[in-house]
């Protein structure tokens, strides 16, 4: 079962979740945009960061969560903001800038999506995309594994839900489009204080699919003590007592050429 999003739980790690939005915006080479669209806008915090950047900018944020679009209409209260569901976009040539921070792989069919965000570029228009490579950091394997060694019935399967692909399947798309393009990969090494705090970081995201899928509140916190348990075989203590949790993020800029 799909809960809706927890704003602040999310927000609880909002440096690190922003950082790459500001290292992907500030690649952009845009001296005065004056519509972008925030795609998967969360709690407002990505278009915010775009907000700073490009202050006379009109910026519109969309997202398919009721409780993130509330959460970003209380903070920010003078922004545009609609729940939108990013597969019913139907804006053609209108923006500067799309753009999309760690949204694109809880929506399938990136073909389509990437061609559809495309479409609503104007003619000197960019699209930038990041989205965590989550499928590739050991704590997905390790979720995983816990997860049918808890509950070997179950019939969930996270890639119904997650939708992660490689570099070269992004070039395969981005190179039949009428573009210009970069591709690359950044690892953020996190600073954690605790294993804890690992499970409390992605347990508005990563963990989540998994946790909505457990009914009984008593199970859910038997399944996140496993994964805390298990988590110094792939993430091991720092001589100071911190431990560096790498994640890994892929980053997309499209031009229209
Ligand atoms: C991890 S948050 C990212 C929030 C923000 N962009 C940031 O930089 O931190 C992912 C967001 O994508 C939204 N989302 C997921 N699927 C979506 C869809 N199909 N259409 C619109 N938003 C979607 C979720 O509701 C959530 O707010």
């Amino acid at each position: 079962m799909n809960k809706d999003w927890n704003p602040e739980l999310y927000l609880r790690f909002n440096k690190e979740r922003t950082q790459p939005a500001i290292d992907l915006l500030n690649r952009i080479e845009a001296d005065a945009p004056t519509k972008i669209l925030d795609v998967g806008c969360g709690p407002g915090n990505s278009t915010q960061a775009l907000a700073q950047r490009w202050p006379a900018a009109t910026i519109l944020g969309i997202d398919n969560s009721v409780a993130m679009i509330e959460k970003a209409k209380a903070d920010y209260p003078h922004a545009r903001w609609e729940v939108m569901d990013a597969l019913n976009i139907k804006y053609v040539g209108e923006f500067d800038i799309v753009f999309s921070n760690a949204v694109i792989h809880w929506i399938p069919d990136h073909g389509s999506l990437l061609k559809n965000l495309f479409h609503a570029l104007n003619d000197k228009g960019v699209l930038a995309i990041q989205m965590p490579l989550y499928h590739e950091m050991p704590v997905y394997a390790l979720v995983e594994e816990r997860y049918r060694q808890m509950f070997p019935e179950s019939s969930f399967e996270s890639d119904h839900v997650f939708n992660f692909h490689s570099a070269g399947y992004y070039y395969e798309i981005l190179a039949q489009m009428p573009c210009n393009f970069s591709i690359w990969e950044t690892s953020y090494m996190h600073v954690m204080e605790s294993h804890a705090q690992i499970v409390e970081m992605i347990k508005s995201t990563g963990l989540k699919p998994y946790l909505d899928e457990i009914r009984d509140n008593a199970q859910k916190v038997d399944f996140e003590n496993s994964v805390l348990h298990h988590l110094p075989t792939v993430y091991k203590i720092q001589s100071n007592g911190r431990i560096l949790f790498p994640f890994k993020r892929l980053f997309l800029l499209v031009g229209k050429s």
